[in-house]
């Protein structure tokens, strides 16, 4: 059990009070009477994978997100898979992708025999930098036999992308653009929501995130040749759901299948989960943007963080709060000189920090990986840590904040008061 010191007695120097302390996770689910009735429906009805539940909760998402289609899936990750495939990205394609993100975004380029091909970050949004994408695409040669098929930007901890400059950029070089906002759920870019500005977008329902089925993803889209594929895809390739057989007549009969199809399909209980969520999505996503912004008070006067921008007419979503430690502001100008030692000795305070954070039963986050200097994508494509180097700092300088719903001010000034005693030590 964590504990922490209270006081100390003057005379002796003896601690005099030693109390076991509250954990405080670095996220929690919002769960309550509600889930279980829906997983009761559920287990009464005896349709427990991708009936009518999984359809309410596509219909719920579609509905908040305001696209024409929503498509459940396993996760983020099946749902990206399968928006790379119905975009007709093929072994050999190059999809382009931010350097710093989890690892899954890169994983799911894999799975389609298509090259990730990395770009750096913006390091003040930590998201995709536009300038660096022309900067690659304007180093190929037109005639490229390779020339990239798909831009797939993502709003990482819940900010959006920039899209405007990222779509405009896709119609000037011939680029798809799929969009990885399985952080986003909520996040809105001048009036856009998130997943909207691509011909598909993905949502997460992971536990980190703010809405959670467990597992489970999601594809909106408003392509509705790109919906029909994709429900064929993530259901063996079917040519018609259980739902359209089994509602119907003639569902003895089993469906044409005219595509290698995959089993990513979401149960009911999931389903049901996610309907319960989202009947309280706005409150949830209220709630924790509260919490951040009490952070951005309470965080602002310590120079040691760089508290989570969000540029003008842009919503964040808050899914992490990711701050950076002791970064040198000359390093958000793109060409400015990092040297590796500096950066190695910030990253050991950061990580001692972190380390002391722990301690005191504060649970605390790097923000995500330079997927570039993991081992599986820097020793097949022969990458270094400082190819990408805004990357490599948001891995080597970045911490996330606990951040939940309910989250209480008390919590909040605890992690902020052994935050400051820490970097005062
Ligand atoms: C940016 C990003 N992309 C993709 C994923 C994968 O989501 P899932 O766990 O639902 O597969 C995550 C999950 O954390 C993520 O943060």
């Amino acid at each position: 059990m964590n504990k922490i010191k209270l006081a100390e007695d003057k005379k002796t120097n003896a601690t005099v009070t030693e109390q076991p302390m509250s954990k405080i996770p670095i996220t929690r689910p919002v769960f309550g009477g509600e889930e279980q009735l829906a997983i009761e429906e559920v287990l009464k009805s005896g349709w427990v994978v991708q009936g009518p539940k999984v359809q309410r909760f596509e219909n719920m998402v579609a509905k908040f997100v305001g696209c024409r289609h929503a498509i459940a899936t396993t996760s983020c990750t099946a749902a990206l898979h399968l928006s790379l495939l119905a975009a007709g990205v093929s072994p050999g394609d190059e999809v382009l992708l931010p350097s710093f993100t989890f690892i899954a975004t890169a994983n799911a380029v894999e799975y389609t025999g298509a090259k990730p091909v990395f770009i750096d970050i913006d390091l003040k949004t930590f998201n995709i930098d536009p300038v660096k994408i022309r900067e690659y695409l304007e180093s190929l040669p037109r005639n490229n036999p390779t020339w990239p098929k798909v831009l797939l930007p993502v709003a990482l901890f819940g900010l959006c992308a920039d899209m405007a400059a990222l779509n405009a950029l896709a119609r000037e070089f011939g680029l798809v653009v799929i969009e990885d906002a399985a952080c986003a759920l909520g996040a809105v870019r001048d009036g856009h929501p998130a997943g909207t500005e691509g011909l598909a977008g993905n949502l997460s329902f992971h536990p980190r995130k703010a809405v959670t089925t467990g597992e489970g993803g999601m594809v909106t889209t408003n392509d509705d040749t790109l919906a029909a594929e994709i429900r064929q895809l993530r259901d063996h390739g079917a040519a018609k759901t259980d739902l359209e057989r089994h509602l119907r007549q003639g569902g003895s009969l089993l469906p044409e299948y005219f595509h290698l199809g995959y089993n990513y399909r979401m149960t009911d209980i999931q389903g049901a989960i996610g309907t319960a969520q989202m009947n309280r999505v706005e409150d949830i996503l209220r709630g924790r943007h509260e919490v951040a912004e009490r952070y951005n008070r309470l965080l602002v006067d310590i120079p040691e963080l760089t508290i989570p921008y969000v540029p003008d007419k842009y919503y964040h979503a808050y899914q992490s709060y990711v701050c950076l430690f002791r970064t040198d502001p000359a390093w958000f100008e793109d060409g400015s000189e990092i040297l590796p030692e500096i950066l190695a000795n910030k990253n050991r305070e950061r990580n001692r920090l972190m380390a002391a954070l722990e301690e005191n039963g504060i649970a605390v986050r790097q923000g995500t990986h330079a997927v570039h200097t993991l081992a599986y994508y820097r020793q097949k494509y022969g990458l270094d840590d400082f190819d990408y180097p805004r990357s490599f700092i948001a891995d080597r300088l970045s911490i996330t904040l606990p951040l939940y719903y309910g989250m209480t001010d008390d919590e909040q000034i605890r992690v902020v008061t052994v935050i400051n005693k820490i970097l005062a030590d």
